[in-house]
């Protein structure tokens, strides 16, 4: 049987949502259950070994908000240990772009020392951000999705991720 997924996001306007659903959906089938954070705890990641984590960046640099309240009230109490974790975010990479996706480094910088392995890296190329802590080196720790500047692509980056995903998740 496919290992199951658990894909945690939170949303303010429903961006990040739509996404997470385009990428349970790029999976097929019914490997990946949706959370939304403002409901989740913290044993609800004790289901999964392959955890997909969903944030937008928000008031420039800053998680959004019911991940900043998750990140401060649970975050610190958790082992990601032998859990893969991947990441992805919806940001503005021209109105925002000093702070382009931050909430993706700020989350992988945490869980990845809580002992998860990251996973789904990506390219920086054809973003046009100056700065960004999601940033190392010439890649994304996760997925920069940005519908505000260039929706036009996210389709076909959400199927490319979800392609390297599920040969790094190894189903
Ligand atoms: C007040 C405000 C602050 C924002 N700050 C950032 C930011 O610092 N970095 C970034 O990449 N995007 C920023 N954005 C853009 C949002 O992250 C983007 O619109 C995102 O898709 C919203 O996702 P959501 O609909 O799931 O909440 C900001 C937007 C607003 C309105």
């Amino acid at each position: 049987m496919a290992k199951k997924i658990g894909l945690f996001y939170g949303t303010q306007t429903g961006k990040t949502e739509t996404s997470a659903e385009e990428i349970q959906a790029a999976f097929g089938g019914d490997l990946v259950t949706l959370n939304d954070i403002s409901n989740a705890s913290a044993s609800d990641f004790d289901d999964y070994d392959c955890i997909i984590i969903g944030c937008p960046t928000w008031n420039i640099g800053e998680l959004q908000s019911d991940w900043d309240g998750f990140y401060e009230s649970e975050l610190d109490a958790m082992s990601f240990a032998g859990k893969k974790v991947a990441y992805f975010g919806t940001g503005d990479q021209i109105g925002y772009a000093d702070n382009f996706q931050d909430a993706l480094g700020i989350l992988e910088e945490k869980i990845s020392g809580l002992g998860g392995q990251t996973v789904g890296l990506t390219s920086v190329d054809g973003y046009e951000h100056d700065a960004s802590k999601a940033q190392k080196g010439n890649q994304f720790v996760g997925l920069a999705l940005d519908d505000d500047n260039q929706p036009e692509l996210s389709a076909e980056r959400i199927k490319t991720w979800v392609t390297e995903l599920r040969s790094a998740f190894e189903i």
